[in-house]
């Protein structure tokens, strides 16, 4: 490396926020966190991690010198030219993202020509525009406005940021700010997509709503799967080895889940609406996904007759291995929906139980695996985390009242579960 790296400032230190401030901390560069959570800095300031993201603890850690934490802007600063937005945008009620995190970002920012807001939260395409404008009419035209979208993924978001599958960069085309943004990310070897701010906007939408778009797609043909005879695991290995489609997100299941996918879907639909188009396709999407999450309670009344009294194992409650987070969580639609029927449901998560417990406190939660197997009628696989998918089914049948195991993502290995006298049934899987 040559010469000292550039010092950032991050502001928002969740998920996008600790996972940037660490992987550009361990890049060389001086990291001054901002974020308004005061329990959370004073956490982090001790050296402990909010949040659960593999090796996440460990980089930040090694990097301690050089990652600041403060609940203001000033160190960021005085420390800092780019200042890297990662605050929440979660969806309001009515669906459309929620930018008031956003906001008062964009309101506490100096009238400053050496520094740029580079916003890494997922904003509707024209929010730049709208944040530019807003500058402006604060005397703050000369601060620099960088959209340079993140594309990580929960559970692996480390691996993510050292090897991105691209860096987009939007902002105008004499920006000083979109080459420093450039040049801090040059040392990944990243292809780069230097574009406008309005097309990188759009370029995380689109890419979301693409690959929720794959996996509603593939739900439906599970699903007709089940109708036809077909499996669905045979049918996606041989449509994924079309180059043009490619074997990645054709895994058929109970729905994605996530913060990211439910609500920017939502975002990208409601944005085309409110410009005036009617985004038919993603309706679709969305459709697709809500019921998919209630086909599984459809199975097991199939299997068991009733389902009230009916005692059923949830294995796994974060939205997919490897995270805490229980946003949009397809085990909260299960759980919920179960128990409106009458069921008895007892979930073991090996990690997300007490964010699961903040998000939904009634739910009955088992501290090991085995309790939430003790007496089930019916165990369902919510969530392939390793252990789960690993479990030994003979021990597993012992533990059990009844005998139907609903494997929610295809990830077990059928002939072991029916080696061990149970019911398998999967997704599409026939
Ligand atoms: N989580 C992901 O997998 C992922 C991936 C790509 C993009 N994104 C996008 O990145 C953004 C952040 O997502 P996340 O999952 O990291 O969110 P998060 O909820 O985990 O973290 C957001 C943080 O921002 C803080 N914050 C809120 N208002 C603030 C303010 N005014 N000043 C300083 N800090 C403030 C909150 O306290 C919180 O710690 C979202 O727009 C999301 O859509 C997320």
């Amino acid at each position: 490396m040559n010469g000292p790296r550039e010092p950032i400032g991050v502001i928002g230190t969740g998920y996008v926020g600790l996972v940037t401030a660490a992987g550009f901390a361990d890049l060389g560069s001086d990291v001054f966190c901002v974020d308004i959570d005061e329990a959370k800095i004073e956490l982090l300031r001790r050296g402990e991690v909010p949040i659960f993201e593999p090796g996440l603890a460990e980089v930040l850690s090694r990097n301690r010198e050089r990652i600041h934490f403060s609940t203001t802007l000033e160190e960021a600063i005085a420390g800092a030219r780019l200042l890297f937005v990662c605050v929440g945008t979660p969806a309001t009620y009515a669906g459309d993202a929620d930018l008031s995190a956003v906001n008062a970002v964009v309101e506490a920012m100096p009238a400053s020509s050496e520094h740029a807001l580079v916003m890494k939260s997922t904003v509707p395409c024209g929010t730049g525009r709208a944040i530019q404008r807003s500058f402006s009419e604060q005397g703050k035209d000369a601060l620099a406005y960088v959209s340079c979208p993140e594309f990580l993924k929960e559970g692996s978001a480390l691996a993510d940021f050292r090897k991105p599958d691209r860096v987009v960069v939007g902002a105008d085309s004499d920006s000083w700010a979109a080459e420093a943004v450039a040049a801090l990310y040059e040392p990944l070897g990243a292809p780069l997509v230097r574009t406008d701010v309005a097309s990188a906007e759009m370029i995380k939408l689109a890419a979301n709503a693409f690959l929720a778009t794959k996996i509603s797609f593939i739900n439906e043909i599970a699903n007709v799967c089940e109708e036809t005879g077909a499996n669905v695991l045979e049918v996606a290995r041989g449509v994924g080895l079309d180059e043009r489609i490619g074997p990645k997100f054709l895994s058929a299941g109970i729905g994605y889940g996530g913060s990211c996918f439910t609500k920017d879907v939502s975002a990208l639909k409601l944005l085309a609406a409110n410009s005036g188009y009617h985004f038919q396709l993603l309706g679709s999407v969305i459709e697709v996904n809500e019921l998919q999450k209630r086909r599984v309670v459809a199975k097991l009344a199939r299997h068991l007759g009733v389902l009230a009294g009916a005692r059923i194992g949830l294995l796994g409650l974060a939205f997919k291995p490897n995270t805490d987070d229980m946003r949009g969580a397809s085990s909260l639609v299960l759980a919920a929906r179960l128990a409106a029927e009458g069921a008895h449901v007892r979930a073991y998560d090996p990690i997300a139980t007490a964010e699961a417990l903040r998000v939904m406190p009634e739910l009955d939660c088992a501290q090991r695996v085995e309790d939430a197997l003790e007496g089930a009628d019916a165990v369902v696989l919510v969530t392939e985390w390793p252990e789960l998918v690993a479990l030994d089914w003979q021990k597993v049948a012992a533990a059990m009242a009844g005998n139907v195991v609903i494997d929610g993502r295809n990830a077990l290995d059928p002939v072991a579960v029916r080696a061990a006298g149970l019911i398998y049934e999967g997704i599409g899987v026939g």
